[in-house]
């Protein structure tokens, strides 16, 4: 049992500005029992990064949010200090072993903020998705509410069984939500419920709004709508759909403005790039200050599937500007026709400038990347989720680059080096009208689109990580992923 007494002992900073010191508190101290795997879910890479670092670093962004505390699994304390340096995520003023259940998690961290006055937002560390809108719609109505809890409506009809499955009740699901995180309180509110609760030996909750809900009844608890993409990774198919959301979530985002300083003066090696997205890559790189040297089969003789010429091509590179700080690849060759059409000279040209080249230019380029700590960037096709009739190879080759992305990303994190793809969808360039002659510009995305989200990911901390670009209007889902703001 704790009284108000043992929480009084904390840091309560002064707040001259009258406004409530504001704390986010990620909760990771499960074990994620149901994933099934031999580390805790939240420390499970999801488009390049844990779940974990995802949810931090969003917090670390918010402008509202003053501090966060990190309530780890005790087992993994030390990882989670190796990937939230103090570096990346100034706002962490604490990693902390949780507690037994979700419940004691929240409690303990409550008692290490100890501020009457102060704001909590808690947040599951397996909810990566998480927009910054809703996490600003929590903390504004605390403003007028002492609790807020995020939900949304329920699309599934909701019934509740008895101990034998047999249905009990069907409420009507127009009033019925799904509840989600973050759930956020004011401090004093919150631990007045949970004193009440630990002197309950019936006690029992899975979240923190039940607690406030049952020992703190007149208290009325506001509910903010959530997000359908803001799903909590719990089973193992929940990592592949947050892959997936990732990725439309980057699409939706659109043209985020350019963090140009980061290019500037950066050097940048593209191969395959007389033509098409390479061409225009390196014309929008040098706009932005960057200094680029292409290298392709017509303008310098370079093979990229040819390990001599990529060496080449990489350290003259180096002696031009000193480093390397990022690697583009954009050579890809389409060969349209039946697989027993193909003659084997035309299989393995195919497969060597759009794969093997992958692995050669990769290999060579490490050494360079890993001094510069830069990145590896290739591209994929929207045709890699789903090979199509007379596209074999370039569809097989396109999803393998998906496929190296993620596991070079993984194996050169240690290296710093980061590895991205993009997938665009059907695009203007040269390579595409040699196969299917001149197509109705509006249903091609342009080059310079896709080379302006290629710029984007340069100049992001992204790895491992495949980013779609399409025809805006193509895609329901991007209108539905808008971030909520
Ligand atoms: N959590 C926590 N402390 C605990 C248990 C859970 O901080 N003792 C956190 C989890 O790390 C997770 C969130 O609460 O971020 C949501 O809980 P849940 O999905 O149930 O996570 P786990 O308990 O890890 O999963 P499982 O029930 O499958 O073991």
């Amino acid at each position: 049992m704790v009284d108000f007494d043992e929480t009084s002992s904390g840091d309560v900073p002064d707040r001259a500005s009258g406004r409530a010191r504001t704390v986010g508190v990620i909760l990771a101290g499960g074990i994620g029992a149901r994933m099934g795997l031999d580390i805790p879910k939240q420390l499970v890479p999801i488009a390049g990064k844990t779940s974990l670092e995802h949810t931090a670093g969003i917090f670390q962004d918010c402008g509202f949010i003053d501090e966060v505390l990190v309530m780890m699994d005790p087992g993994s304390i030390p990882r989670a200090r190796e990937l939230l340096t103090q570096a990346h995520y100034p706002k962490i003023t604490g990693i902390l072993a949780g507690g037994r259940d979700r419940n004691e998690t929240s409690f303990l961290a409550l008692r290490e903020i100890a501020d009457p006055t102060a704001k909590v937002v808690f947040h599951d560390a397996v909810r990566p998705l998480i927009d910054a809108g809703i996490i600003k719609a929590c903390i504004d109505a605390l403003d007028t509410y002492a609790a807020v809890d995020t939900a949304i409506p329920s699309a599934d009809t909701i019934i509740e069984v008895d101990e034998h499955d047999v249905i009990r009740a069907i409420p009507p699901r127009a009033s019925l939500r799904r509840g989600q995180t973050p759930q956020a309180f004011r401090w004093e509110t919150l631990m007045r419920a949970y004193v009440l609760a630990r002197q309950d030996p019936a006690f029992a909750a899975t979240d923190d709004c039940s607690v406030v809900l049952k020992y703190q009844p007149d208290v009325p608890i506001i509910v903010v709508p959530g997000h359908e993409a803001n799903i909590k990774i719990t089973h193992p198919i929940d990592i592949h759909l947050a892959d997936k959301l990732f990725q439309l979530k980057h699409q939706s985002t659109g043209p985020v403005p350019l963090p140009t300083s980061t290019l500037r003066g950066v050097a940048v090696v593209v191969l395959g790039g007389s033509s098409g997205i390479g061409a225009e890559l390196a014309r929008q790189l040098e706009e932005e200050g960057a200094d680029v040297v292409c290298h392709s089969r017509g303008g310098s003789g370079t093979f990229v599937e040819d390990r001599a010429s990529v060496k080449a091509a990489l350290a003259s590179a180096a002696a031009r500007f000193g480093k390397i700080d990022h690697v583009v690849l954009t050579a890809g060759v389409l060969t349209v026709g039946e697989l027993v059409t193909l003659t084997d000279e035309q299989l393995q040209h195919d497969v060597g400038v759009n794969l093997m080249a992958a692995f050669v230019v990769a290999q060579e380029a490490h050494a360079y990347l890993s001094e510069s700590q830069g990145s590896l960037l290739l591209y994929s096709s929207s045709s890699y989720t789903r090979g199509r009739a007379k596209y074999t190879v370039y569809s097989a080759t396109k999803a393998a680059l998906v496929n190296l992305t993620q596991a070079l990303a993984d194996e050169w994190s240690a290296d710093r080096i980061r590895v991205n793809c993009i997938s665009p969808s059907r695009t203007a360039t040269p390579m595409r009208e040699k196969a299917f002659g001149v197509e109705e510009k509006n249903t091609l995305v342009q080059a310079a689109t896709v080379a302006r989200s290629s710029l984007q990911v340069l100049a992001s901390d992204s790895t491992g990580q495949v980013f779609d670009v399409r025809l805006p209007q193509t895609d329901p889902l991007l209108t539905e992923l808008e971030p909520v703001r």
